[in-house]
């Protein structure tokens, strides 16, 4: 008997088994301008650099006597239980990486039994995304905005259509300047130039799902508002947000808020204090403020500073089921990954995002089962250093 040929999507995905490999197939399934505006970082990429460069400075010290073969992944974040310490980061304009976009992510995630973040510059609609996740654990991250009403429109769509918790940004008090797309000439929301229109011609499978679906828009505003149409404008965001927005937020919303962006210590007390149940430290992937601290360095010290007063998360630069077992072993409840799962997104939709979840589940499985360690709750401090510390 001769197997039925597999289709392109599964042959490409059977031959990436690591998120590097996903990463390097994807880059030809899209426009250039496209992977630049995901893939890149802010200014001279510095930021970007040191997060994978400390990643791979960590040492994974294994307790042999400790294994079992089957290590157990489940953990609980923010109080719900999830199949795996992942949470899906939330980044703006998904359908740009492949048509189906925020559904196929938020499906995938629902499915691994992992939560999902919309974001504010979505090309989703909340409930639309409610509708295509149902059972999913989707939260809702939230650009301040100065008009308060905007936001409140948010936070009561988020309540009403059953999202978990409102992660609350506070690194963007303007976008961080990307060199490629100011050298492509790439704009959120993208213009046709005679530039990005050559580079279109030669990805027709991406062009032919732009069009044969809906339009892209900023789909968390109503259509045709002065938000809908501007977007990620520096000026419509709240460029000041204090403590008290915090709050407001948490009282507003009626969900428990995580504050993602915080990059010390002094910080991370500031946001618990004025009400945060749970701080992601990030530096956006390395694409807001270069130069900034790397989260996973800074990840110690956050946890003991605030002790079981509220949960940490950590992202940027989170490629492999090790990066998050080093992260856990730091104190991290879990980690949160953006680029990973947009590299599956742009090789094969639904399933490729599918694929991305499964290679970070397994590698972390694998991982905790060499480290000698039964649950993700025996992780810790003993099994970690970073080379270069004394
Ligand atoms: C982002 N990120 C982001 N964060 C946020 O709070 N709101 C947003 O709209 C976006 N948009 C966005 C778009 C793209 C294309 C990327 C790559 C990232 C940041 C994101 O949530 C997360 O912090 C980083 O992606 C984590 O780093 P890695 O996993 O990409 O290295």
């Amino acid at each position: 008997l001769r197997r039925p040929a597999a289709d392109a999507v599964s042959r490409r995905l059977a031959r990436a088994v690591s998120i590097d490999d996903v990463e390097a197939m994807a880059r030809r399934r899209v426009p250039g301008a496209v992977w630049d505006y995901v893939h890149s970082g802010s200014d001279a990429e510095i930021a970007m650099a040191r997060n994978r460069e400390a990643f791979e400075r960590v040492e994974l010290r294994p307790t042999v006597f400790g294994a079992v073969a089957t290590p157990d992944l489940t953990t609980t974040m923010l109080g719900r239980p999830a199949a795996s310490p992942f949470v899906l980061a939330p980044t703006g304009y998904t359908r740009l990486s492949h048509h189906t976009g925020e559904c196929a992510v938020a499906a995938a995630a629902a499915d691994a039994g992992v939560p999902y973040t919309l974001s504010t510059y979505a090309t989703t609609s909340i409930p639309d995304l409610a509708a295509a996740a149902p059972g999913g654990r989707n939260w809702y991250q939230l650009y301040l905005m100065r008009d308060r009403g905007v936001s409140l429109a948010h936070l009561e769509q988020a309540r009403v259509h059953g999202y978990e918790a409102v992660m609350l940004t506070v690194d963007t008090v303007v976008t961080g300047m990307k060199r490629k797309d100011r050298r492509n000439g790439f704009a959120i929301p993208p213009e046709l130039t005679p530039r990005t229109l050559a580079g279109l011609a030669r990805h027709p499978g991406w062009v032919g799902g732009i069009l044969t679906s809906e339009p892209l828009r900023f789909a968390t505003f109503p259509e045709g508002s002065e938000h809908a149409r501007w977007g990620v404008s520096n000026a419509l965001r709240e460029q000041a947000i204090r403590p008290e927005d915090i709050a407001w937020v948490k009282e507003r919303s009626g969900l428990p808020v995580v504050v993602k962006g915080v990059l010390t210590t002094q910080d991370a007390r500031v946001a618990v204090d004025a009400g945060a149940d749970a701080v992601v430290l990030s530096n956006h992937g390395g694409r807001q403020l270069d130069r900034a601290p790397v989260p996973i360095e800074l990840l110690p010290e956050v946890v003991d500073a605030l002790g079981d007063r509220a949960e940490v998360y950590v992202d940027s630069g989170v490629r492999s089921g090790g990066d998050a077992a080093a992260a856990l072993a730091m104190g991290a409840r879990g980690v949160l990954v953006g680029r990973p799962y947009l590299y599956g997104l742009m090789l094969g939709g639904r399933r490729g995002v599918d694929a991305v979840l499964e290679i970070l589940r397994s590698e972390l499985e694998r991982t905790m089962c060499l480290l000698g360690v039964p649950d993700v709750g025996s992780l810790g401090p003993q099994h970690v250093r970073l080379r270069g510390d004394s």
